[in-house]
């Protein structure tokens, strides 16, 4: 009877057993399932599982990348991921229950039955939790990990993704694509950047997920329980970061895929675009327009129409007889030349890249080893695979020909790859760095690896020179060879607000250097939206205006007197900005803190900072914040994050931690000063080929946080100061102390400035201040950081000639420390 029983139960349960298997084994779903065997090493753990294979290795105290892959994991390899593991002290322990890898900043427990991981803080708080019951899984080939969505949790990053700056209930797609014209909800658009930081209870963590397949992210979009990220092929190979502060994630992220060299100074200058401008005689006459008209300017560049019949690395030898001597004289004039270059080298017997480029076979090709033929510009093309050596070996050769003749910037287009109809087979092979991969694998990286062989050939073509190189297409890492602009937007109010979005997310996405089209690309912009396109385009990292073929000029001039004196007022200031931003700009390539500071950098867990109607509101470097509103407002309300600020135009007092309504003008972006910050400022230059006066200007603004910021030179044109050619200071505002310290300076390099002149701004009357411990006269300056307007403001808000008496001192620019009290 007993016997029995058991043999009835067993069998009972056997059934049951068995049918949870077969489900297991006939869903379309396969999740790694329980660990089975787990070798551990210093800093690496690899565990195998019931349906997969993993390797967990610690990179840093902050970062531990996963890897999960049905099959045995294949050789490490990356096109974003340069950096190697640090030696890390890490304890790793397992029973049988589960592995444990601590570190000084971070804990991941990974339980056995099933696998599934949690990462604490060193105190034990959650930060990401694997959700229970998914984890990681896969459907055919598609693989997706996902992660329990945390309360009140927000999602910032993606790089340049559209919508709101909270990503927290939508989906995207990793896809680069020619999206001309596209939505302010559109995606995806041109760029992938798997990259993104989760927010909640006062944590932040980052999760950078290295797939170059076709991918996607979904923040709890249609689903109320996790936050998940995916590929279509290819393994799951994930980075997790955290620290304390959302700045720091940004550092460890641009510490794992690069950071920035330094820019060429001239490409911080204001850059004088359309679609197409030519002959030549049109580019002198913008030239000449611009110099007349006194608006500071550092580039032109020149669109399609330069080519002969759009075939890359030629010239139409009528519009350009004589590129050297069109270089030659707008390099007098202080202006560069960047030429745009496209992919497709146009099928034409007897042109010669074409003909070189079949010769050396470094063109991208169907399984069948044919040339693979898209059109495009030129008509049909073959493209080079710039995902080998070979090809980008070969593109080096090409681009040369553009610095023999005195070409100062590269301008990569249609890089997704663009290709009219946009529907690359899934068949064509690329080299992938000898790997040979179908297009679905390849097609993220083209645009990265083309801004790649652009930078690395035009780098070696100028000898020590920087080259400036702009990409449109790319992936994760593409910071280190290029800036990235937004592409083909639209001259509407709607989408110069997203465009600022696009430039704070690529900034926590590791790019520091990007840009949209100023003024719209398609359509022609109201007099009010180009002229607040213009204010708000000095105050992004590249500036350059831009327009499509057949859209009315928008040239600075080309909008009336009061547009022109609007426009050339924020890029006068731009200008007086240089060294602020020149600075700015070191700090990126030292720590990856972008231009365009979302202001989740620095108030993370301050909600308001993420409500659609304060989400365009940006921080430009360190100092300033910007509240960009559409052209024709006439009210607006800016919310201030917690501290104190300062109006730019005024010096009026706001405090922080509370939303303001006030009146916005046309002639003025509102522009507000964090206290404590220092702000190095030069006199106006037409060009940055023309020197400034001697006399550095650094604005203090009194305040009760304490600060510090890096004050940096160099030549602005050459490699040199990767070799101690520089000159930096650190200047440092005490709040406490009462003090403003210049640090002695660093580096071997003389500063260009004689004389430094304090400004103090919020400073009271009785504030004696004190120059080296000696007390020190200063004076009462006027300080106004815009030009008064001749025409009447309509809206009757602005007097642009505003401005305010601060304290003011000079003296010799020693190179001792200098400190001042106050
Ligand atoms: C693409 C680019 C645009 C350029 C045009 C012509 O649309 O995005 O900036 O002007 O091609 O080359």
């Amino acid at each position: 009877m007993m016997k029995n029983t058991i043999r009835l139960l067993s069998s009972l349960f056997a059934g049951v057993a068995c049918i949870s298997t077969a489900y297991a084994q006939h869903s379309p779903v396969k999740s790694v399932g329980n660990v089975n065997d787990v070798k551990i090493s210093e800093q690496q753990v690899n565990i195998t599982t019931q349906n997969a294979y993993a390797e967990v290795a610690v990179y840093s105290p902050s970062v531990i990348r996963v890897r999960l892959d049905k099959q045995p994991l294949a050789p490490d390899f990356s096109f974003a991921v340069f950096a190697k593991p640090q030696q890390t002290k890490a304890t790793i322990n397992q029973d049988d229950n589960q592995v444990s890898i601590t570190t000084d900043s971070l804990k991941l427990v990974i339980t056995k039955k099933p696998f599934t991981t949690t990462f604490y803080t060193p105190d034990g708080r959650v930060i990401s939790q694997d959700e229970k019951g998914l984890s990681t899984s896969w459907v055919n080939e598609s693989v997706t990990t996902y992660k329990h969505m945390q309360d009140d949790e927000h999602f910032i990053g993606l790089g340049e993704k559209t919508g709101n700056l909270d990503r927290k209930g939508s989906g995207y797609t990793n896809w680069n694509s020619d999206t001309f014209g596209y939505r302010t909800d559109q995606d995806p658009i041109y760029s992938t950047i798997p990259f993104y930081i989760g927010i909640h209870h006062n944590l932040n963590y980052g999760i950078f997920m290295d797939n170059t397949y076709q991918s996607d992210f979904n923040f709890g979009a249609s689903n109320n329980r996790f936050s998940s990220f995916g590929a279509r092929g290819g393994e799951m190979k994930y980075y997790f970061i955290y620290h304390k502060h959302l700045a720091d994630i940004i550092t460890s992220y641009t510490a794992l895929t690069g950071r920035m060299k330094m820019p060429p100074m001239w490409s911080l200058g204001y850059q004088q675009n359309r679609y197409s401008y030519y002959p030549d005689t049109e580019v002198y006459r913008i030239a000449q327009t611009l110099r007349e008209k006194k608006i500071p300017a550092d580039g032109i560049t020149l669109d399609i129409h330069y080519m002969d019949k759009y075939k890359v690395f030629t010239w139409d030898k009528n519009r350009f007889p004589d590129p050297a001597k069109l270089t030659a004289k707008l390099k007098d004039m202080g202006l560069k030349l960047t030429l745009i270059v496209d992919p497709g080298v146009k099928t034409e017997a007897g042109y010669p890249v074409y003909e070189d480029g079949l010769k050396n076979n470094i063109f991208i090709k169907y399984s069948d080893s044919t040339n693979y033929t898209g059109q495009v510009w030129p008509g049909w093309c073959h493209f080079p695979d710039f995902t080998g050596e070979k090809g980008r070996t070969w593109w080096h050769g090409q681009i040369k020909k553009y610095a023999d003749v005195g070409v100062s910037g590269i301008w990569n287009d249609m890089n997704e790859i663009s290709t009219w109809g946009q529907k690359m087979p899934d068949n064509v092979i690329f080299d992938y760095e000898g790997q040979k991969v179908s297009h679905l694998q390849a097609h993220n990286v083209y645009g990265l690896e083309m801004a790649r062989a652009s930078f690395e050939g035009y780098r070696k073509a100028l000898d020590n020179k920087r080259p400036f190189i702009l990409t449109r297409s790319g992936y994760a890492g593409l910071q280190r060879y290029t800036a990235i602009w937004t592409g083909d937007n639209r001259a509407e109010d709607d989408h110069m607000l997203m465009g600022v979005r696009l430039l704070s997310s690529l900034g926590v996405s590791g790019v520091a250097f990007s840009a949209m089209d100023i003024g719209g690309f398609t359509g022609n912009p109201s007099v009010a939206l180009y002229t607040r396109w213009m204010q708000v385009g000095a105050f992004t990292p590249y500036f350059r205006n831009h327009t499509q073929v057949n859209t009315k000029s928008a040239e600075p001039w080309a909008f009336g007197e009061e547009a022109l004196e609007i426009a050339r007022n924020y890029i006068n200031l731009r200008y007086r900005l240089l060294p602020y931003l020149y600075s700015s700009f070191y700090e990126a390539t030292q720590n990856g803190h972008p231009i365009v500071r979302s202001l989740a950098i620095n108030y993370t867990f301050d909600p308001k900072v993420y409500s659609v109607a304060y989400q365009n509101q940006y921080e430009f470097g360190n100092a300033f914040m910007i509240a960009p509103f559409a052209g024709a407002d006439t009210y607006g309300t800016v919310y201030f994050p917690e501290g104190n600020w300062y109006n730019l135009y005024n010096d009026e007092m706001i405090a922080g931690k509370q939303e303001k309504i006030s009146r916005i003008s046309t002639q003025q972006l509102p522009v507000f000063v964090k206290e404590s910050s220092i702000i190095p400022m030069q006199s106006l230059i037409q060009s940055t080929a023309e020197k400034p006066t001697d006399t550095l200007t650094v604005h203090i603004y009194k305040g009760s946080r304490n600060n510090s910021f890096v004050y940096y030179e160099d030549d602005g044109e050459s490699y040199n100061y990767e070799n101690g050619t520089y000159y930096k200071r650190t200047i440092t505002y005490n709040a406490a102390k009462r003090q403003i310290v210049f640090g002695k300076p660093e580096g071997s390099l003389n500063s260009k400035f004689k004389n430094i002149k304090v400004q103090l701004h919020g400073f009271a009357d009785n504030d004696k201040v004190m120059l080296n411990n000696k007390s020190a006269n200063t004076k009462t300056e006027f300080v106004s950081f815009l030009t008064p307007i001749s025409t009447f403001d309509p809206q009757g808000v602005a007097n642009v000639a505003e401005g305010h008496n601060v304290k003011s001192l000079t003296f010799g620019n020693s190179n001792s420390q200098i400190t001042l009290g106050y």
